[in-house]
C-alpha cells in the first residue's frame, strides 16, 4: 500500500484536486463531485502537489477545450512520477463522455474514466480501481439516476459556495445543432423536480448564498410537476423559488431561442428577483446558415422574441453566443450576423471560431471555411460586441444600481460585487460586509468592470 493511501486510513483526510474546464454546468458537477468524496473522507484542496487524487473535469466543445486535457495529463504524469505513482488521476466530464477509452490509451497514466452522468457513483469506481489496480472507464448513461443517488447524499456535506451559487435544474439537449457535441457528451433533455430544486435551492440559501443562477443546456426548456400538482415551466418554478426568504436574485442559463414562453418572459416583467439579464445564444444572422446548423429559429424570429422581452422588461441587458465561419457561410452570411448584432445591441456575448467535432454532422459538411477567414470575421465581430459592451458601461456611469457584494476587491477595504447586468463592479465598502446588498452610484468603467461608491451607507 502507497505512504498516501495509508495516510488516509491513518484517519488523515485525504486530498483531491479537481480542476474545472468549460461550461457552468461543470463547476456545479465539481462541486458536487466534492460531497461525494467528502462523504468518502476527501477534503477537497485547490492545488495538484500533494493531493492522493487528482480529477479533470473537461470540455470537448471545442478542440482547443478538449486538447488542453491532453497537455495537463503530461504535467501530472510528472508529479504522478514524482509521487512514486501514488496519485490517482481521473478523467471526467465531456471529454471522457466522447473519448472513453481512447483517453486511456492516449494517456495511459489515467486511472479512471468517467462521463458527466456517473459521477454519483464516484466511490465505487475508485474502490474498482484499487481492487484490480487497472484503469476504470465508466460512460454509460443510467437513466435519471444521478440526481436521485445525489439528493440522498449519505453523511456528505455541502461544500461552502458563498454569495452566487449555481443549481442544475436541467441537463442534456435534443436540439442537435449540426455544430455541437452536447447532445452525445450530456445525452437527452432531463428534468430535475420541482420539489427538489427547491430543497436544494433552500439549503444554499441556508448556508449564506444569495443569488442562484439555474443551469440548464437548455435551462428554459425545463418542465415537470410543481408543487401544486400542475404543469410547470421555468416561469413558474422562478416564481415559486422567489418566495424563499433570504433569496435575492435568481438567474438561469442558457435559455434556447424556441423554448423561450410567455410565461417566463412574463416572469421578468413581474418577479423582481428575476434579474434584467439574458444570456440567448442566437449563432449567426443568416437564415441559410441558421437553417443549416438547425437551430429551429430565424433572425426574424429571434429578433421578435428580443422585442417580446424587451417590452416585458425594457431594461434587460442582452448576451448571447457567435459562431463565425460555420461550413458554407459567405461574406453575405456573415454581414447579417453583424447586421443583427447592430440591430439587437448587446451588454456582453461570447464568439468562436467554427470548430468541426467529431462525430457532428457539420463537421462533413461541404464548404469548410479557411482558417483566416474566420479569424478576420472573428476579429470584426469582437470588435463590434466589444464596442456595444463599453457603450452599455459607459450608459451605467451616473446610475444608482443595486449591488451584491461577492468578495474582497484588489485593494484594501474594497469589495467588488455584481450589478444586476452582471457587471461587476468596485466599491470601497466600509462596515458593509460580502452578502449585503448595497445601492452604488457608478463612477467610472474599466475594461470589464465598473467602480462606484455607496449612496445612504
Ligand atoms: N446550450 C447552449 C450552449 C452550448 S455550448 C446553447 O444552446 O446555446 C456554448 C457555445 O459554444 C454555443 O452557444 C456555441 O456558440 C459554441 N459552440 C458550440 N459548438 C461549437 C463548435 N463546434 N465550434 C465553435 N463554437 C461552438
Ligand atoms: Fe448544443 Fe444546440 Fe443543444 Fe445548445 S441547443 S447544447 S448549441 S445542440
Ligand atoms: Fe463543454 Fe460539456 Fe459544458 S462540452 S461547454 S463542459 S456541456
Amino acid at each position: 500500500m502507497s505512504t498516501a493511501s495509508a495516510a488516509g486510513t491513518d484517519g488523515n483526510q485525504r486530498k483531491v484536486f479537481i480542476k474545472t474546464y468549460g461550461c457552468q454546468m461543470n463547476v456545479y458537477d465539481s462541486q458536487r463531485m466534492g460531497e461525494v468524496l467528502g462523504g468518502r473522507g476527501y477534503a477537497v484542496t485547490d492545488t495538484a502537489y500533494g493531493a492522493d487524487l487528482v480529477i479533470l473535469n473537461t470540455c470537448h466543445i471545442r478542440e482547443k477545450a478538449a486538447e488542453k486535457v491532453y497537455s495537463e495529463l503530461g504535467r501530472l504524469r510528472l508529479m504522478k512520477d514524482q509521487a512514486g505513482g501514488a496519485m490517482k488521476i481521473a478523467v471526467a466530464g465531456c471529454v471522457a463522455q466522447a473519448e472513453g477509452e481512447e483517453i486511456v490509451r492516449r494517456a495511459p497514466v489515467v486511472d479512471l474514466v468517467f462521463g458527466p452522468q456517473t459521477y454519483h457513483r464516484l466511490p465505487e469506481l475508485l474502490d474498482e480501481q484499487a481492487e484490480t489496480g487497472s484503469a476504470v472507464v465508466e460512460t454509460e448513461f443510467p437513466a435519471d439516476e444521478k440526481f436521485d443517488a445525489l439528493d440522498a447524499p449519505a453523511g456528505a456535506k455541502m461544500l461552502k459556495r458563498g454569495v452566487a451559487a449555481f443549481l442544475t435544474v436541467q441537463e442534456g439537449c435534443d436540439k442537435f445543432c449540426t455544430f455541437c457535441v452536447v447532445p452525445y457528451t450530456r445525452g437527452a433533455e432531463f428534468s430535475r423536480p420541482a420539489q427538489r430544486i427547491v430543497a436544494e435551492a433552500r439549503q444554499l440559501v441556508d448556508a449564506g448564498v444569495r443569488e442562484i443562477t439555474l443551469l440548464g443546456q437548455n435551462v428554459n426548456g425545463w418542465h415537470g410537476e410543481g408543487l401544486d400538482g400542475g404543469s410547470w415551466t421555468l416561469g413558474h418554478l422562478l416564481d415559486e423559488l422567489s418566495a424563499i426568504d433570504g433569496l435575492e436574485r435568481l438567474r438561469y442559463t442558457t435559455s434556447h431561442p424556441r423554448d423561450m414562453d410567455d410565461a417566463l418572459i412574463a416572469a421578468h416583467g413581474s418577479n423582481p428577483k428575476v434579474m434584467p439579464y439574458l444570456h440567448l445564444p442566437v449563432q449567426s444572422g443568416s437564415d441559410r446558415i441558421l437553417k443549416a446548423m438547425n437551430r429551429k429559429h430565424t433572425a426574424r424570429s429571434y429578433n421578435d422574441l428580443v422585442a417580446r422581452i424587451r417590452a416585458a422588461r425594457p431594461d434587460i441587458a442582452m448576451s448571447s453566443d457567435f459562431i463565425v465561419g460555420f461550413p458554407g457561410e459567405t461574406d453575405d452570411d456573415f454581414e447579417a450576423t453583424m447586421q443583427l448584432v447592430r440591430g439587437v445591441t448587446y451588454a456582453q456575448a461570447f464568439s468562436f471560431k467554427y470548430s468541426p467535432r467529431p462525430g457532428t454532422p457539420a463537421a462533413g459538411h461541404y464548404g469548410q471555411v479557411p482558417e483566416d477567414v474566420k479569424s478576420d470575421r472573428l476579429a470584426r465581430l469582437q470588435a463590434l460586441l466589444g464596442a456595444q459592451q463599453a457603450d452599455f458601461n459607459n450608459a451605467c456611469v451616473g446610475r444608482t444600481l443595486d449591488v451584491l457584494l461577492e468578495k474582497p476587491g484588489r485593494k484594501a477595504g474594497q469589495l467588488v460585487g455584481r450589478s444586476p447586468y452582471l457587471q461587476s463592479v468596485f466599491l470601497e465598502a466600509g462596515h458593509r460586509s460580502i452578502g449585503e446588498t448595497v445601492r452604488v452610484e457608478i463612477t467610472g468603467t474599466g475594461p470589464n468592470s465598473l467602480t462606484g461608491h455607496m449612496v445612504d451607507a
